[in-house]
């Protein structure tokens, strides 16, 4: 990856958020909400976007590389890998790697596992997710008597990625639709949004399933776990921080992509305005390192 700008570090340590889209954003509001004190500077890897459908080594080169990338440009004092993908091929990767601490999203096989102990999880994720070890790992020790639906759903995540702002309600309904009935005609008891980019669309797919079934994501514990590691490698709370004065602003920093046209029609510029009016809905400042056309 080529350098995304010159620095933007300041003295001010941002927490720093990284996926290969739109998909962290809902867990940056979450983190901001009870962080307010601290600077954000999130990093969608759009040039490598999407990671779901590549190899374990792939991803984890990617991802060391858009670290290093915005450990070089931010200076972050911790990382959030705010992608599933991402975080169950290289978390002990990017620990052993760099000296800051990570957060890590993986799907939340553990409270699904808690609320349908004998019943039936549906998981809607990447294919490199539903097909982790890792995953597997988890459903062994949390949920090891329910019964497992892996739904990998790429084109889902490709479709919001570059239309989640574009779409009319009725066009995201029309996208779900697929999964969700999938879903009910497996008769799951809970469902498990195993990618981060479903987290836009959660109260879309509670809809099509009748607000029968919990979908349940990580955001609020993952939010809290920032809160946690935040305390120690940082000033969260901190009176003298608070004193600083006002904060610079929140940044979105989006790796380049040539053009290309995306599945289900939508054209890559369409991603451009998505960028555009999510900088606007998430309250951050846009940096793309080149125009993507
Ligand atoms: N948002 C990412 C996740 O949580 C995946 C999207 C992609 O395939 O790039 O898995």
């Amino acid at each position: 990856m080529t350098s995304l700008t010159a620095s933007l570090a300041t003295a001010d340590q941002p927490i720093g958020f990284v996926d290969s889209g739109i998909g962290g954003l809902p867990y940056l509001r979450r983190a901001r909400e009870l962080l307010p004190e601290e600077r954000f500077v999130y990093l969608a890897d759009r040039r490598h976007f999407p990671y779901g459908v590549q190899s374990r080594d792939a991803i984890r080169e990617i991802v060391m590389n858009a670290v290093a990338e915005l450990v070089s440009v931010a200076r972050p004092k911790m990382v959030v890998v705010a992608c599933n993908t991402a975080s169950v091929v290289s978390l002990s990767e990017l620990r052993r790697t760099f000296s800051i601490p990570f957060v890590g999203v993986v799907p939340a096989i553990k409270p699904a596992g808690a609320a349908a102990p004998d019943g039936r999880i549906g998981v809607l994720a990447t294919e490199r997710t539903v097909e982790d070890p890792y995953v597997s790992d988890l459903i062994r020790e949390f949920a090891p008597n329910s019964g497992l639906v892996l739904v990998p759903a790429g084109e889902l995540v490709e479709i919001i990625e570059s239309r989640l702002t574009l779409a009319s309600p009725k066009e995201i309904l029309d996208i779900l639709r697929q999964s969700a009935a999938k879903l009910i005609a497996e008769s799951v008891n809970v469902v498990v949004l195993g990618c981060t980019h479903f987290t836009h669309i959660r109260d879309e797919l509670s809809e099509l399933l009748r607000h029968e079934v919990p979908v349940l994501d990580s955001v609020e514990g993952v939010a809290r776990q920032i809160v946690r590691v935040c305390g120690h490698a940082g000033r969260a709370g901190d009176a003298a921080h608070a004193a600083a004065g006002p904060k610079t602003e929140d940044l979105l920093l989006v790796t380049g992509r040539e053009a290309r046209r995306e599945p289900g029609g939508a054209a890559a510029g369409d991603a451009v305005e998505n960028y555009r009016r999510l900088a606007v809905r998430f309250n951050l400042k846009l940096l793309a390192q080149e125009p993507v056309k």
